[in-house]
């Protein structure tokens, strides 16, 4: 698949079907994909715990619906700022987490000085979910669990100098791909200064664009 189109139809995929299995081979080349992002300093604190085992994977879903039914109320308060549909799916998602084929969770080693990473975790986590479109398998990056993350990391035995950033469900989508929706690149982008929207300086209503 060229790039660019496994760029453009990345999205998250929380419909996956339970009864496809996901091939070790294909965890394998999506992990190796993962590998090939950058860190600080290729300092590479990233760890990557693969969630196959089902008495796990019902324990993750039990505290992830838990942390869910937390992280979707300001979402469900505020009518609007979220799609039915997208709440809809994310509710499906904590309801069968445990059905997914596979989870992945994006682990760092924040060392003696308990230093965060997150800058160095999720450009592997992107490079993760393009690897898994290209293969045809669906991902969701989600951090609902964090909620709990303590609670995650004793089921999973995940030692206190380990922190956890994503939790994502790899299977074989039972959707259908397409293009996320996302804002007009001009209406985010500014040439030069902040606020400068058009090639000419101006409020970019001439069409060209900051770029
Ligand atoms: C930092 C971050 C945290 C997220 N956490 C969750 C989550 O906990 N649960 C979930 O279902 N989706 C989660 N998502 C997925 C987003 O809701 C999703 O990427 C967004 O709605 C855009 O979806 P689309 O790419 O299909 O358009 C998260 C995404 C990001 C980038």
């Amino acid at each position: 698949m060229d790039l660019f189109e496994a760029i453009r139809t990345t999205r998250a995929m929380r419909r996956l079907d339970p009864g496809r299995p996901v091939s070790d081979a294909d965890v394998r080349t999506i992990l190796e994909a993962a590998l090939k992002g950058p860190t600080g300093g290729n300092q590479q604190p990233i760890r990557w715990l693969v969630i196959r085992d089902q008495d796990t994977k019902d324990g993750l879903q039990e505290i992830y619906q838990r942390c869910w039914n937390r992280g979707r109320k300001p979402y469900a308060a505020e009518p609007g700022r979220i799609a039915p549909a997208v709440l809809n799916s994310a509710d499906h998602l904590a309801a069968n987490l445990h059905r997914s084929p596979v989870l992945i969770l994006a682990c760092a080693d924040t060392g003696p000085q308990g230093r965060r990473h997150d800058a160095s975790v999720y450009p592997s986590v992107q490079n993760l979910m393009l690897a898994a479109r290209a293969l045809g398998l669906g991902t969701t990056l989600t951090t609902a669990h964090l909620f709990e993350e303590e609670a995650v990391k004793e089921l999973l035995g995940i030692p206190s100098h380990v922190t956890t950033y994503a939790l994502i469900p790899v299977g074989h989508p039972l959707g259908k791909w397409g293009e996320p929706k996302r804002r007009p690149l001009d209406e985010v982008t500014y040439l030069d200064r902040w606020g400068r929207t058009g090639a000419d300086g101006t409020d970019g209503t001439d069409g060209s664009g900051p770029v």
